[in-house]
């Protein structure tokens, strides 16, 4: 059944929803679903920005066709090749033959690497600042490389000041008929899984998306909505989320807080670290998060290091190394970037204790600009009362750091 939403008089969503899928890039869990979002402009030519999946493809060309009724298509942009938009080209071309294309110089390299037969088709390579005109309506395509891969650009619609903005500002959840985030409790239901979203696909090239932020910044009063790829589009309050993007993308934390992550194999590990919680929140500091390593999905914790300033790494010691699932975790920080944290350490072991100084070292010497807290909780099998002191003496000190943290991105 056709289902589309308008966006102004002369764009209209064409996308999908997905609650089909479990895995996001075969990684990510998405228990609330995922939207792909295209949008078709009518004009004296008619565009499409971007296509879906190809599990969605079905809706979205059911989609196209109600909204053209019986217009040809005369144009794609592709703003990003990655199959999750770029799937269905060849459906397009299959259906509509005589469409022209836009895409950048890697865009359209990219879609013969994946096998998208564009040879026949007129290609239009576009570059920054290059403009074309599809009637009323003309856009301005701006480079967007690595936000999320090297081809990728964005499209300004310099009509209806639309900012097509391909994966930026994107989140998971599916829309589900609501369309723009003040639809919707956004700060409440959203916030959390565009953070998800952001810091593990784009976590990595912050400075990246700095250098689009900086672009936008400059035509911001030309902006009057953004259109990303997944999720809610914004047509008001934007610079809420242009702050949230510029916290992540600056590795600044959003909040003066503690995430509490352990790795227990007998509950011990654990118990010292909802010790520490409840010994922080009888300090004060109540903004306090404890996860299980084990059984939680790393990527809600990377989004949790990129909100919070503190990180409490509490593991025991498995075949003399860290407990390879806490390993993960350390590692994915890496490989996402994440930096400018203050980080405390609770280690564990029956014989040799080794997984503190081990996780110090791989803080140290992978992670930049993290403070590693002197004060360290060390527990042979189990805590008694006689580590209490410790434990007060870790929890005053994270407390005590808060004072050095700032969650201002100016
Ligand atoms: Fe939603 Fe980078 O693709």
């Amino acid at each position: 059944m056709v289902n589309v939403r308008k966006i102004t008089e002369d764009i209209t969503w064409v996308g999908a929803n997905d609650h089909r899928l479990n895995l996001f890039e075969n990684i990510h869990p998405i228990p609330q679903g995922v939207s792909y979002n295209s949008y078709l402009l009518l004009d004296e030519k008619t565009v499409l920005f971007d296509t879906v999946d190809w599990s969605a493809c079905r809706q979205m060309i059911e989609n196209i066709r109600h909204v053209l009724a019986g217009r040809p298509l005369d144009y794609l942009v592709i703003n990003h090749l990655e199959p999750d938009h770029a799937a269905c080209i060849e459906e397009i071309l299959l259906i509509w033959p005589e469409v022209e294309l836009f895409s950048t110089e890697k865009g359209f390299m990219l879609a013969k690497q994946f096998g998208f037969t564009v040879d026949k088709q007129v290609c239009h390579t576009v570059k920054e600042g290059d403009t074309f005109s599809f009637g009323k309506h003309t856009v301005t395509f701006i480079d967007a490389p690595m936000v999320h891969w090297p081809e990728a650009m964005v499209t300004l619609d310099l009509t209806d000041g639309v900012l097509f903005s391909a994966d930026a500002f994107g989140s998971f959840i599916a829309n589900d008929g609501k369309m723009f985030a003040d639809e919707v409790d956004f700060d409440r239901d959203y916030l959390d899984e565009a953070r998800r979203y952001l810091t593990n696909i784009v976590g990595k090239y912050g400075p990246h998306v700095q250098f689009l932020l900086g672009k936008a910044a400059k035509v911001l009063d030309k902006i009057k909505i953004i259109a990303p790829l997944h999720g809610l589009c914004w047509r008001k309050d934007l610079m809420y989320f242009i702050d949230k993007y510029d916290h992540w993308s600056k590795y600044v934390p959003e909040e003066k807080g503690v995430m509490i992550v352990y790795a227990s194999m007998y509950g011990n590990t654990e118990s010292a670290a909802q010790a520490l919680a409840g010994r922080l929140c009888e300090k004060g500091m109540t903004n306090v998060h404890v996860f299980d390593v084990s059984n939680t999905h790393v990527s809600y914790l990377i989004a949790n290091a990129f909100k919070y300033s503190h990180i409490v790494l509490a593991s025991v010691t498995y075949n003399l190394n860290i407990y390879p699932v806490m390993f993960d975790f350390l590692d994915e920080m890496r490989m996402l970037h994440v930096q400018n944290r203050t980080c405390a350490i609770i280690e564990n072991g029956s014989w040799a204790i080794k997984s503190g100084d081990l996780m110090q070292k791989f803080i140290e010497g992978n992670l930049k600009n993290m403070t590693i807290l002197n004060e360290r909780l060390t527990i042979a099998s189990s805590a008694g009362e006689e580590k209490d002191g410790e434990l007060d003496r870790l929890a005053q000190a994270i407390v005590d750091s808060m004072e050095e943290v700032s969650t201002d991105t100016h």
